[in-house]
C-alpha cells in the first residue's frame, strides 16, 4: 500500500463510530438517504458510517486515501465528504477534493466540516489558514457560511444548509426544491386506508388539509387502485358531499400561506422556473393564485416585509402563539407552524442560511435586528423548569453563527411559565398554567430579577418554603 504523503497526520483526525455521524443522520432523517439510493462516503475515515448506513439496508460503499485506499471508487446517488475539509491543510487539494466528491455525486452531495464555535476544543498552533495540533494533525475550522459559500463557489450550484456545518448541493434544481419544499411543508400523512370507504375518507382528510383535490399522481398507489373506478367527476362530488366546508377553506388559506412561505424561501435561496417546482406546489401555485407571477410578487412582497422592523414587531405581537420579551419572541418547537407566516419566513431563511441544529426546543426570534437562535431544553416536558444545554445563533444581517454549551455550567438558565412558549390548544397548556399560577400565589414569582438560573430559583423556592414534585407545587417538609 502507498501512503499518501502529507504535511499532517490526516489519519489520526479519522475516530472510531459507534453511531451514525450527525451529517449522515441528517440526510436520513432528510430522506436524502433511501434505500433506492446508492451512497458513496469519500474520505470515509475508518468507515464507521458506512458499516451504520449498510446496517440500516442502504447500498453504501466507502473509500478513503489511508484507511481504504484500494476500494473502487465509483459514482453514486448520495456522496459524503464527511469532516475532510477541515483536516486537509493545502487549499488547493481542499478545493480538488471537494471537486472531486462532487463530480462523483449523480444526486446530492452532503458536506460537512468543524465550526468556528469548536474552536476551544482545538488547541493548536497557527499553520496555514488554521491550526496545527500538538499531534501534528490540521483543522481549518469554518464559519457555516463560509462553508456554503465555498461549497457554492466550487460545485456551482445553490446550496441549502441542512444543519450547522452541514450543507448540502443538489445536482438539479428540482432535487433542491423537492427538498426545500418537504422541509417547509412535510409531505402529508394519509389515513390508512382498506377499501373504497376508508380511501375516499383519506381523500376527503386531504382535501380539508389542502384545500384542494389531490391529483392521483399525489395519491399512494394502493389507495390509488382503491379509488380507480371512480371517475373523477364521482370522486369530487363524493367529497364534496363529505368534506367540511369551513376546514376545506382554512385548508385554502394554510396551502396558500405555505405556497407563499415555500416561494419567499425559494427566492431567498435563489429562485428556479415554475417547472422546477414540486408537482404538488405546482398544483398549488394553480388552485390559489391566478398566475405564478402573481404567487412570485405575494412571496417577493413577504420577504420584503421580513426586513420591516414595525410589521415584524406587529407580527409579532399579534402571534397567538409565543412568549414576546423586551428583545424577542420565544415559541416552542410544537407551536412553530402557529406563527404568522412572515415569522416562519423568518426562521426558514436563518435555517436555510446556517443551519437548524438536529436538537433544539425553543426557536428565538429578534425583533430589534434579525437573529434566530436555537435553544435545547431537552428535558422541556419533563422538567417543571427546564434548564437550557446549548443554544445556536445565527444574525441574519452578516449570517455570522455561535454556539453556548451550558453543559458544564452550575447555574444554568432555566424557563418558567412553560405554557407561553406553546400553542393555547396544546395538550400541555392546562397542567403548566396551573402551575404558574401556585407558583404566582405562593410569591415565587416576586423578585423576577433573581429566578432566571438554578440557584436563584432553588433559593427562592425555600424562601416560600415550597418544593416542586412534578408539576405540582407542594409545601417543603424539610
Ligand atoms: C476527520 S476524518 C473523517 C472520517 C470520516 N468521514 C468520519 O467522519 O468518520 C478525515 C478523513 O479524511 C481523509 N482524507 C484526508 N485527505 C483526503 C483527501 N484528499 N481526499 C479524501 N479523503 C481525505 C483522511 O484519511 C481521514 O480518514
Amino acid at each position: 500500500m502507498v501512503e499518501p504523503t502529507w504535511n499532517s497526520e490526516r489519519r489520526l483526525t479519522a475516530i472510531s463510530r459507534a453511531s451514525l455521524s450527525v451529517p449522515a443522520r441528517q440526510a436520513v432523517a432528510d430522506k436524502q438517504v433511501l434505500p433506492d439510493r446508492t451512497v458513496l462516503d469519500y474520505g470515509c475515515g475508518r468507515g464507521g458510517d458506512v458499516r451504520a448506513l449498510q446496517h440500516l439496508g442502504c447500498q453504501a460503499a466507502g473509500w478513503d486515501p489511508y484507511y481504504l485506499p484500494e476500494a473502487e471508487l465509483r459514482r453514486a446517488d448520495v456522496v459524503f465528504l464527511t469532516y475532510v475539509l477541515n483536516v486537509i491543510e493545502d487549499p488547493h487539494e481542499r478545493r480538488k477534493t471537494l471537486q472531486a466528491a462532487w463530480d462523483l455525486a449523480d444526486t446530492v452531495l452532503v458536506a460537512s466540516a468543524r465550526l468556528t464555535w469548536e474552536r476551544s476544543k482545538v488547541k493548536g498552533e497557527a499553520f496555514g489558514d488554521g491550526l496545527l495540533t500538538s499531534r501534528q494533525t490540521f483543522q481549518h475550522l469554518y464559519g457555516a457560511s463560509e462553508l456554503r459559500n465555498y461549497v457554492e463557489e466550487v460545485t456551482g450550484v445553490r446550496t441549502v444548509s441542512a444543519a450547522p456545518g452541514v450543507v448540502y448541493a443538489f445536482k438539479d434544481e428540482t432535487a433542491r426544491l423537492a427538498y426545500l419544499a418537504q422541509r417547509i411543508v412535510p409531505d402529508a400523512v394519509w389515513l390508512a386506508s382498506e377499501d373504497t370507504t376508508s380511501a375516499i375518507a383519506a381523500v376527503v382528510d386531504y382535501v380539508e388539509r389542502r384545500g384542494r383535490l389531490p391529483r392521483t399522481e399525489e395519491v399512494p398507489y394502493p389507495m390509488a387502485e382503491l379509488l380507480s373506478h371512480l371517475s373523477p367527476g364521482e370522486l369530487r362530488r363524493l367529497v364534496r358531499d363529505s368534506a367540511d366546508e369551513t376546514k376545506v377553506e382554512e385548508g385554502m388559506k394554510r396551502t396558500t400561506l405555505n405556497t407563499l412561505l415555500f416561494l419567499a424561501v425559494e427566492l431567498f435561496n435563489g429562485r428556479g422556473p415554475f417547472s422546477s417546482l414540486p408537482f404538488s406546489v405546482q398544483l398549488d401555485v394553480r388552485a390559489f393564485f391566478s398566475s405564478y407571477k402573481e404567487a412570485c410578487q405575494r412571496s417577493d412582497r413577504l420577504l420584503l416585509k421580513l426586513r420591516d422592523d414595525a410589521y415584524v414587531r406587529g407580527a409579532m405581537n399579534a402571534s397567538k402563539v409565543g412568549k414576546l420579551t423586551p428583545t424577542a419572541l420565544y415559541v416552542h418547537q410544537r407551536a412553530i407552524d402557529h406563527l404568522p407566516t412572515v415569522l416562519r419566513l423568518y426562521e426558514h431563511c436563518a435555517s436555510i442560511a446556517a443551519g437548524r441544529p438536529q436538537d433544539w426546543t425553543v426557536a428565538k426570534l429578534r425583533h430589534q435586528g434579525r437573529a434566530v437562535s436555537w435553544l435545547d431544553y431537552p428535558d422541556f416536558d419533563t422538567d417543571p423548569h427546564p434548564r437550557i444545554l446549548s443554544s445556536y445563533q445565527v444574525d441574519l444581517k452578516t449570517l455570522e453563527t455561535s454556539h453556548t454549551s451550558y453543559a458544564d455550567s452550575k447555574n444554568r438558565p432555566l424557563l418558567h411559565r412553560k405554557h407561553e412558549f406553546l400553542a393555547p390548544d396544546d395538550k400541555d397548556v392546562e397542567r403548566y398554567k396551573r402551575l404558574t399560577a401556585a407558583e404566582v400565589k405562593a410569591g415565587l414569582y416576586e423578585h423576577p430579577h433573581l429566578i432566571g438560573t438554578e440557584n436563584g430559583w432553588q433559593a427562592e423556592l425555600v424562601r416560600c418554603g415550597r418544593e416542586l414534585r412534578g408539576h405540582r407545587l407542594i409545601r417543603r417538609t424539610d
